[in-house]
């Protein structure tokens, strides 16, 4: 199967593990230790069941929502990726200007590959997301560069205070492969996969993270960022840190990585403008809660007081309007863009946007809800969850 055939996320995910180095698909595709968390995700958006309804003149449907000020075609956003260049060239870039097309906002990671300003150069005002580093004055200058650029969102990524450790990059090396015998093990890797070399190892440089340049020393592989990222982020970080955050930051804030309700509570009480109800995609604790479980709660906890986003597990447009019924204004989707611009580049994420946005449509049609914007609890069937 090529691109043009790919219709779901399954397909795109099948294109993507053909195409991109061992090591590059088990990080895109793989969860915390026994990836628990991570099929909770899927599976428990699986089983929740839309309420099917009929008679009702759907012929005009409008799945536009607002939020933060802006206005999005559909309730979804590109969420934070990190590494996006070394799926496909320039990755980031890409996407953005694919996710600018379709109308949804896409969001720059920390530790991407393309820094903010090449972002923002490929498709205007692209959020920004932060992940707390120790030297509070490199912190303050990203956030000014950020700002510079062009983002008004901020998404602060607060439950990665140490990154989890996942079984699949241990075994591939992402992690640990270091030195010459790594680097073998890498080219050999690289070299299996001609299309991605030519395309972005050797089209795609450089390969630093642009947002982190002056703060990381050159590094040779994965697992020296991977050092880097355990070595200078932040487990210190507490509610009062987001006074230093708004200290430098003109726009909306957004806490990624809410589960808990009494978290759910603070970040409300901290004056946040959002937040997303996120376990990084099992991809942190594993054994925690799937997204689409822990919703409910959450949304309740916030009771309307900031927006509520929602993110893991999203593989359709069905499953953003199940989001939607349990709670959140908007999704945010992970692997399904990584996997789309490791296959296809720009043209694959605007497919799968182009896809997400039939099945809404048809979704919307079917359940009788002739807005995204006035979703609600009614459109799931009793007991489903
Ligand atoms: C992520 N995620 C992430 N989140 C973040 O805040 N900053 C980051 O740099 C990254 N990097 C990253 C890389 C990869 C390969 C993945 C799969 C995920 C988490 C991401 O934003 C999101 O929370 C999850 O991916 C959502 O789950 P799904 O959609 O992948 O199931």
């Amino acid at each position: 199967m090529g691109l043009a055939r790919a219709a779901s996320v399954d397909d795109y995910r099948a294109l993507a593990r053909r195409r991109l180095p061992r090591v590059l698909f088990d990080y895109i595709d793989g969860g915390s230790y026994a990836e628990a968390t991570l099929r909770r995700n899927v599976d428990d958006l699986a089983a929740l069941a839309l309420r099917q309804r009929v008679m009702r003149d759907m012929s005009a449907i409008d799945p536009a929502v607002e939020l933060f000020g802006e206005r999005l075609s559909m309730p979804l956003a590109l969420g934070p990726v990190g590494f996006a260049g070394m799926y496909a060239r320039r990755g980031e870039a890409q996407a953005a200007r694919a996710a600018r097309a379709a109308g949804v906002p896409f969001c720059l990671s920390t530790v991407g590959i393309c820094g903010i300003e090449e972002a923002a150069a490929a498709a205007p005002a692209p959020w920004f997301q932060l992940y707390m580093i120790k030297d509070r004055g490199y912190v303050r200058e990203l956030l000014r560069r950020a700002g510079a650029a062009g983002s008004r969102v901020l998404l602060f990524t607060v439950d990665l205070p140490t990154p989890g450790a996942r079984y699949r990059d241990l075994r591939s090396g992402m992690m640990s492969q270091k030195g010459p015998a790594g680097r073998l093990r890498q080219a050999i890797d690289g070299l299996a996969h001609p299309g991605w070399l030519v395309d972005v190892y050797l089209r795609g440089r450089p390969h630093s993270f642009g947002n982190l340049a002056a703060a990381l020393p050159r590094t040779q592989s994965f697992a020296d960022a991977w050092d880097w990222i355990r070595a200078n982020f932040d487990r210190s970080v507490t509610w009062a840190d987001l006074d230093f955050v708004r200290a430098n930051w003109a726009g909306p804030i957004v806490v990624k990585g809410i589960l808990d309700p009494a978290d759910a509570r603070a970040a409300v009480a901290a004056g946040v403008d959002g937040l997303v109800v996120s376990n990084h995609g099992g991809r942190q604790l594993d054994g925690a809660p799937s997204s689409i479980r822990a919703l409910p709660a959450v949304a309740e906890a916030v009771d309307g007081r900031c927006a509520v986003l929602m993110d893991g597990g999203v593989r359709s447009g069905l499953d953003v309007l199940k989001a939607l019924g349990a709670g959140a204004r908007a999704v945010m989707l992970g692997r399904a863009w990584a996997y789309a611009v490791a296959a296809g580049g720009e043209t694959g994420v605007a497919k799968l946007l182009a896809t997400f946005r039939a099945e809404l449509e048809t979704a919307m049609v079917l359940t009788g809800c002739a807005r995204a914007a006035d979703a609600g609890p009614h459109l799931l069937a009793e007991g489903a969850a």
